[in-house]
């Protein structure tokens, strides 16, 4: 590990202590027990899926994919971790990296994975813990308060996790170049898959969700989840949404490219959509309200769509008729970290619920910018049937040009996605450039 990186980590884990105390004493507990999870096995079957260690436990041990162990946090000690290491000559045994942090921890190997036994006192478990298991602990599972405090602890990101993050998106980066020349040289979905990969240097199991790479029409289904093995004959366009993990923090990075066979409507889309973007970034800086951002998103969408012809009405009708959320009907974007929707995003600092406005359920971050904060920056435009043909059918319809849409469909759609810190001043892009 960089020099740097592994102060900045040691400073993160400080500063972790620290913030643990505080919750704990508010919250009235005399410690916290972090479970780290374990790998779901298939029903009547021996093999397991992929397994995602749980944000919290990750906070502290940046060991990816580190199953059945428990940390035991308590208000000025030194963190306990019980690490999972069973005598197996099936797997690798568990081995820990030469850094510093595994020196802040005390360490206990074993090969049983039950949790350690606690001390006298009034302890939480968090995680995906069954309530025999914490009643055999004599601990309470998952209080809600406490599991508030520790996601808002999470929200503002530190020295060491921002180097992280920026180090995922510099991988992802390779990836989606790589993913990029797959396309151009006539690749299949799986082709430009296997490209972001190996460029990125990332196991499918370890990326932090599930690639998009969405050739033509699929480029309009917004989780598209495939990957064709056979390359399409006609070549309007690419969606990638893809990301990488370092040391558990996730990169989540959207790129689209016009094909050979694209029109000039879809390479002004693409060149629309990504000036709209940055200008929504140049107007990130703490206090900003992110569904202001989400609203503006709107209105310029709906500046654009009237400019590439395919609406007739100001972009302000646009939106009021809802046109421009059935062109995009996600979220600007969501706080990301070591969860790719990370946690805190739709409750305020104290704790109380921010529910996303009614006409923007997918809004995954309404409340206000901090410094510190990483959140993506997402618009989309999409030519989605299910949404768009009952506008076809409503008044509101008569302001859209529905032969532009038709021309657009084979395209898909476009999307935009850049991972940027909120900083004291304003904001700095950690994507970078593709
Ligand atoms: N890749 C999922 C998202 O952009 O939110
Ligand atoms: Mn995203
Ligand atoms: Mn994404």
């Amino acid at each position: 590990m960089h020099p740097t990186l592994e102060q900045h980590h040691l400073d993160h884990l400080g500063a972790l202590q620290r913030a643990y105390g505080d919750a704990l004493a508010a919250n009235g507990f005399d410690g916290v027990l972090l479970y780290s999870g374990h790998p779901h096995r298939h029903f009547g079957d021996d093999q397991h899926a992929s397994f995602a260690t749980y944000g919290h436990f990750q906070h502290w041990v940046p060991l990816q994919g580190l199953a059945h162990s428990w940390l035991l946090v308590r208000p000025g000690q030194r963190p306990r971790l019980q690490l999972h290491a069973p005598e197996d000559f099936w797997h690798l045994g568990t081995t820990l990296p030469e850094e510093a942090w595994v020196e802040t921890l005390a360490i206990e190997r074993v090969t049983t994975d039950t949790p350690p036994r606690l001390p006298a006192g009034r302890f939480a478990v968090l995680g995906e813990v069954d309530d025999e298991t914490a009643r055999a602990l004599g601990a309470e599972l998952n209080p809600a308060a406490l599991t508030q405090a520790l996601d808002e602890g999470r929200v503002r990101k530190s020295a060491y996790e921002i180097a992280c993050l920026r180090e995922a998106n510099r991988c992802a980066g390779l990836g989606h170049r790589a993913a990029r020349d797959a396309f151009f040289d006539g690749g299949a979905e799986l082709d430009i898959q296997l490209a972001y990969l190996g460029a990125s240097r990332q196991r499918e199991s370890d990326l932090p969700y599930q690639n998009i790479v969405g050739v033509n029409r699929h480029a309009a289904v917004l989780h598209y989840q495939h990957y064709d093995v056979v390359p399409a004959a006609d070549h309007h366009g690419l969606l990638v949404d893809a990301g990488h993990r370092y040391r558990g923090y996730a990169a989540d990075i959207t790129r689209t490219w016009a094909g050979g066979d694209a029109s000039d409507v879809f390479a002004g889309l693409i060149e629309g959509v990504t000036s709209l973007q940055r200008g929504l970034i140049d107007a990130m800086a703490p206090g900003v309200d992110y569904p202001d951002l989400h609203g503006r998103m709107h209105q310029a969408l709906g500046t654009l769509l009237g400019e590439l012809g395919l609406t007739r009405c100001s972009a302000a009708a646009a939106v009021d008729q809802g046109i421009t959320r059935a062109f995009c009907p996600h979220g600007l974007g969501h706080l990301l970290g070591l969860q790719v929707h990370d946690v805190g995003g739709r409750t305020s600092a104290e704790g109380a619920p921010l529910p996303p406005p009614a006409e923007h359920p997918a809004l995954r971050l309404t409340r206000p910018l901090e410094a510190g904060m990483v959140v993506t920056m997402e618009p989309g435009c999409y030519v989605i049937p299910m949404l768009l043909n009952p506008l076809r059918q409503s008044p509101a319809g008569q302001d859209v040009d529905w032969c532009v849409v038709d021309a657009l469909a084979p395209h898909g759609g476009v999307r935009i996605e850049d991972n940027v810190l909120v900083t004291e001043q304003g904001a700095e892009n950690l994507t970078p450039v593709i």
